[in-house]
């Protein structure tokens, strides 16, 4: 088994997986020319960044089914950071649809300067926390997270790829983005999914019909999801993903938190989380209990 320093690349004070990530790919990244047509779906890891790669061609181009069943999700809508970028990136066609999970002051200086829009996808961390266990569990590229407490500590500090969940949230929070930027949660892409693509449209100015918002509601179900192969990794060698060890779409619900936190755990964590945004001018948008 490969120990974290063999598994990550330290950069600017982060972790990344090196089986995804390099300098190279990080550089590439930085110097990374934004459109002012992009969209970029920021997300702290297992809050539904692969749903937004669903999600996002579908709005963009009026419901084409085409993209989520020829594409793999990685190059269909690529990860900003990712080796793959620099691979699939001429391959794209405006408007191109990225996702990332860096925090904000690591988006590149264009980024800054284009119109390009961000969709800042948050998720319960607890919820995130239980999804990124079972995660380190079938992905070969990361560690073997340990016993459930010992993970639990490694998400709390930081220790853990792209770092503390309240930092993530706090540096997008803190953007200054104006209108380039909508919040949504995955609870609310669970509760009401058409919902959910409505502001997505509206944001992205895409005038959509109620048939074909719900051909794409339809079409990025967790049940149609895990069942398309171009978007359940089944397409990836066992050894970097295995999803007989924990499907990657592993149950796509709500609260899952509540079968894996002891009442400890669940006290511990909520606290840990409170005290890291107490002065925080922004308040969750949900509770932690
Ligand atoms: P669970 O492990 O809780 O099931 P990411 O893509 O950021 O890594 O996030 C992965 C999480 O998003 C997993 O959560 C996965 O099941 C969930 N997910 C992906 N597509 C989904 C969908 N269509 N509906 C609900 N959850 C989805």
């Amino acid at each position: 088994m490969s120990s974290p320093e063999e598994l990550y690349l330290l950069y600017r004070g982060l972790l990344f997986p090196k089986e995804t990530h390099s300098l190279e790919s990080l550089k590439f990244a930085q110097e990374f020319t934004f459109r002012d047509d992009d969209v970029v779906a920021v997300v702290y890891p297992k809050s539904g960044t692969v749903w937004m790669q669903e999600i996002l061609p579908l709005v963009l181009n009026g419901g084409d089914l085409t993209p989520i069943h020829t594409i793999p999700n990685w190059d269909r809508v690529p990860w900003l950071e990712e080796k793959r970028l620099e691979v699939v990136v001429d391959k794209l066609t405006s408007p191109r649809a990225m996702v990332s999970h860096l925090p904000y002051h690591l988006m590149p200086p264009s980024f800054l300067t284009s119109k390009a829009k961000a969709i800042h996808v948050m998720r319960n961390p607890k919820d995130a926390m239980v999804s990124s266990y079972y995660f380190h569990q079938m992905a070969g590229f990361l560690p073997d997270p340990g016993t459930f407490d010992e993970f639990m500590d490694s998400f709390l500090e930081g220790k853990v790829m792209f770092g503390k969940w309240t930092d993530h949230v706090k540096s997008w929070k803190h953007s200054a983005l104006g209108d380039r930027i909508m919040d949504i949660t995955y609870e609310e892409m669970v509760q009401d999914l058409p919902a959910a693509l409505r502001k997505i449209s509206n944001f992205l100015g895409r005038d959509l019909s109620e048939e074909t918002i719900q051909k794409i509601a339809e079409h990025c179900s967790f049940k149609t999801m895990k069942d398309n192969r171009m978007s359940n990794f089944s397409l990836v060698p066992k050894m970097y993903l295995d999803n007989d060890k924990s499907p990657f779409l592993r149950k796509g619900v709500v609260g899952d938190w509540k079968n894996h936190f002891s009442s400890e755990q669940m006290a511990k964590f909520t606290s840990v989380i409170h005290k890291e945004l107490e002065n925080e001018s922004f308040t969750l948008p949900w509770s932690l209990d």
